[in-house]
């Protein structure tokens, strides 16, 4: 497994695989690696020859009095991991080389950007979108892999894709849990035993509204309120919890197959988020 730094070494690298024939899956990361990371790189590893993987906690993407420094940098672990599930390179530039002095150029998705995480994180997906807009031209892959426990993310970048004409297809990956249903997240680390237990009440506010959409209650008001319910029975401050359109993350009045129900909410200092789509 090859480790890169530099961005100009890693497109030399990358335009000499995909001269000879590989096709290139590429998989965006800011390390601290889990079985939900793992699963794209599987996926990848399935359905494209040579599989790349960035790892770069990417300031961009970060709000002034959020997690960037103490965001959980794993990179020898990482790395073991990445060998033994076949990833041909790894991509992890530090900041002054993807962003030099002087560089001044962002993609900025205009209004998907701003709702959800967007609109309680300002700036964060233009953050998001210059990064991967970046490692798309530095890699050029065939593929893309993301997470769907980052549905707003996925939404805004499919909107990217589509918008400045990317050859690339983007792949959406399910989510994968803990044992009891916690979505697995590198922040699950800043956890507490005590609000490790607590966070569960998210999966479980997403349970309950899964299942009075099952039984066909449609209306979203009806839907939202009582998700909230059960994360103010826990204490859990919520900062959204919404049935939104899949693609253009605005609220829907009645729920429907492929409607988005996602929620963020604090765990102590720990903001985690979860989703599903609506059957
Ligand atoms: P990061 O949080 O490291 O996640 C990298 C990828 O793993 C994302 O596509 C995310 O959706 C996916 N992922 C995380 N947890 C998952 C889980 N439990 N199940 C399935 N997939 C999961 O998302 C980012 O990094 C960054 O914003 C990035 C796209 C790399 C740009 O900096």
């Amino acid at each position: 497994m090859r480790i890169v730094t530099s961005a100009q070494e890693m497109q030399w690298v990358c335009r000499e695989l995909r001269g000879g024939g590989a096709v290139l899956g590429l998989v965006p990361t800011m390390g601290a690696l889990h079985e939900g990371h793992l699963s794209l790189v599987r996926r990848a590893r399935g359905e494209c020859s040579v599989v790349a993987v960035s790892i770069f906690v990417n300031p961009l993407q970060f709000g002034p009095h959020e997690d960037f420094a103490q965001y959980p940098r794993t990179f020898k672990e990482d790395c073991r991991a990445l060998e033994r599930e076949g990833v041909g390179v790894v991509f992890a530039p530090e900041a002054e080389e993807m962003y030099p002095a002087g560089a001044v150029t962002t993609v900025s998705v205009a209004e998907v950007g701003d709702r959800l995480d967007g609109a309680s994180r300002p700036g964060h997906f233009a953050g998001v979108a210059t990064v991967v807009a970046k490692l798309l031209h530095i890699v050029g892959p065939a593929r893309a892999y993301f997470g769907q426990k980052d549905a707003a993310q996925l939404a805004v970048l499919r909107r990217m894709v589509r918008d400045l004409n990317f050859d690339v297809k983007l792949v959406g990956c399910a989510i994968v849990r803990d044992a009891d249903g916690l979505a697995l997240s590198s922040r699950n680390r800043y956890l507490s035993a005590e609000e490790r237990a607590l966070a569960l009440a998210i999966r479980c506010s997403l349970a309950v509204v899964e299942k009075m959409i099952d039984e066909g209650t449609r209306d979203a008001d009806v839907l939202v309120c009582a998700g909230r319910r059960v994360l103010d029975a826990e204490g859990l401050r919520v900062d959204y919890f919404a049935a939104v359109d899949a693609d253009t993350l605005l609220p829907v009045q009645t729920v429907t197959p492929g409607t988005l129900v996602a929620v963020a909410a604090w765990v102590g200092a720990t903001r985690l988020i979860d989703n599903f789509l609506a059957r």
